[in-house]
């Protein structure tokens, strides 16, 4: 018979239905510390804890759904919807021929075509582990050892989810109960707020610099923490080609906010979609947390491919103390299974195909890409808008914050609604990128995809006489 003891309360996969075992307290260093009371006792469901126990020799009758945990000895074996019946023979997957970077020119090479079938095409069809397939998480592990430079089997893993917004929204239910406070770098990616304000957190702003998250404000913010008051425990950050700020932090600035951190006892929600968007990778808070914090711990990094193979695929991971990433994997089980195998399988059969250093090198071409156009936009914007504004020039990412105060103008909310509007043009102002909703001189532009030729240039004429219009009316001209 096998052993059916229940395990620890933080999800390993081998819990039993029910079974939440006497909660343990965590000490102070256990990444665990920053769960809530309730992602520290909640559990897989029934199903999931049973199938670590499937092994040859075991028959596992199939089930109607069923969930398959990475640490499952065999997980072909257990029960799921019947194969036979799925109307796909093979999936082939048509490259196109590598993008060309400013030191490499575009390969000669053709097309290439990977086929999806017999063991991937199984996977790929079939229902999964929460966590992720084992293929892809291993891939996916590898890749974060490298570039961060973090040894494996330290104490940290890795999950897929689909898209870094699915595993963020997961991640916040598990350290955040109604009423706690949370930090948030303000202005902030305006996506990560439903989630915040379902639970009832009650949301801190720190506002950035030219470089992003302010230690120095950072540090303000905890030191004059009214007395008897819960502290916050958790800040959020973009670090990397902020949207909407289009800041980045430098491996100082970050050196710097993980000492705040580290005094403190804050982890760090490190929302990193753009990392790769930049030709000098700067290193991450995962990275540098080491240096810092030798045991680790105080960092969760999210990452997608959203901006480096498609945002269609709904594909990020979490990297992270494993308590924390499991506790998201819990909240995966009950949310949605998993994230889409097909989605996953074309990964990994891809990051296979390619290497970490072929990967590396496709997001070299595609910072380059962004680079050239960001180039090509910010001059465009000078030549309409010198005078009436400024930006922090960004060396990552896809946006541009600009700033009217130069121009006067307090509120860009009025002024896009109504002026800019009016003579055809839109842009995001920047009272949406802070919880508070408060009036911002500011608006967000992105230069990912329009239309350098035409649209950019009529857009900033059309902006600077909506702003010109502006200030006669507030008899600024
Ligand atoms: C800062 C930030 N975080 C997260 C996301 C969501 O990314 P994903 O497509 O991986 O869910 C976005 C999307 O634009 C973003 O700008």
């Amino acid at each position: 018979m096998p052993d059916l003891t229940p395990s620890s309360t933080v999800n390993d996969g081998l819990s039993m239905p029910g079974t939440v075992s006497g909660v343990q307290t965590p000490t102070v260093k256990d990444p665990a510390r920053f769960l809530t009371p309730k992602a520290r006792k909640t559990e897989a469901d029934g199903i999931r804890g049973l199938l670590p126990l499937e092994k040859p020799g075991v028959v596992s009758f199939p089930c109607a759904t069923l969930l398959v945990l990475p640490s499952s000895p065999s997980p072909r074996r257990a029960g799921r919807p019947n194969p036979h019946t799925f109307p796909f023979a093979s999936i082939t997957l048509n490259l196109k021929p590598p993008l060309s970077t400013s030191s490499e020119p575009a390969a000669s090479s053709g097309p290439t075509t990977l086929e999806i079938a017999g063991e991937d095409l199984e996977a790929a069809l079939q229902y999964g582990p929460s966590a992720g397939l084992p293929q892809l998480r291993g891939v996916l592990e590898d890749l974060q050892s490298t570039v961060h430079k973090r040894e494996k089997g330290t104490g940290w893993t890795v999950s897929v989810g689909s898209g870094s917004q699915d595993l963020m929204y997961k991640g916040f239910q598990t350290v955040l109960s109604p009423g706690d406070p949370v930090l948030l770098e303000t202005p902030l990616y305006a996506g990560a707020l439903p989630a915040i304000r379902m639970l009832g957190a009650e949301l801190v702003e720190v506002d950035v610099d030219e470089q992003g998250l302010s230690a120095i404000n950072l540090e303000r913010v905890l030191a004059s923490w009214p007395e008897g008051k819960k502290r916050p425990r958790v800040i959020y950050s973009t670090p990397t080609g902020c949207n909407p700020s289009g800041c980045s932090a430098s491996r100082e600035r970050k050196l710097a906010v993980l000492e705040v951190c580290k005094k403190y006892d804050i982890l760090i929600f490190e929302d990193d979609p753009y990392y790769y968007l930049t030709q000098n990778l700067i290193p991450s808070y995962f990275e540098l947390e080491k240096q810092v914090i030798p045991e680790g711990g105080h960092v969760l990094r999210f990452d997608s491919m959203s901006k480096l193979l498609s945002a269609g695929m709904r594909l990020g991971w979490v990297t992270g103390p494993k308590a924390l990433v499991h506790a998201i994997d819990v909240i995966t089980s009950g949310a949605n299974l998993h994230t889409s195998s097909i989605s996953q399988v074309m990964a990994y059969r891809l990051l296979g195909h390619w290497g970490i250093s072929g990967f590396v090198s496709h997001c070299t071409a595609v910072a380059d890409f962004y680079a050239e156009r960001r180039e090509v936009f910010e001059a465009i914007a000078r030549k309409h808008l010198d005078g009436l504004a400024r930006w922090v020039s960004p060396v990552a990412g896809m946006f541009l914050w600009i700033d009217l105060s130069p121009a006067g103008i307090t509120d860009t909310y009025e002024l896009i609604r109504h002026e800019a509007y009016e003579k055809g043009v839109l842009a995001v102002p920047g009272y949406a990128f802070y919880p508070s909703g408060r009036k911002s001189s500011h608006l967000r532009v992105a230069f990912s995809v329009c239309d350098m030729e035409k649209d950019v240039d009529l857009g900033f004429s059309r902006l600077a006489t909506a702003i010109k219009d502006k200030r006669k009316q507030l008899g600024l001209e």
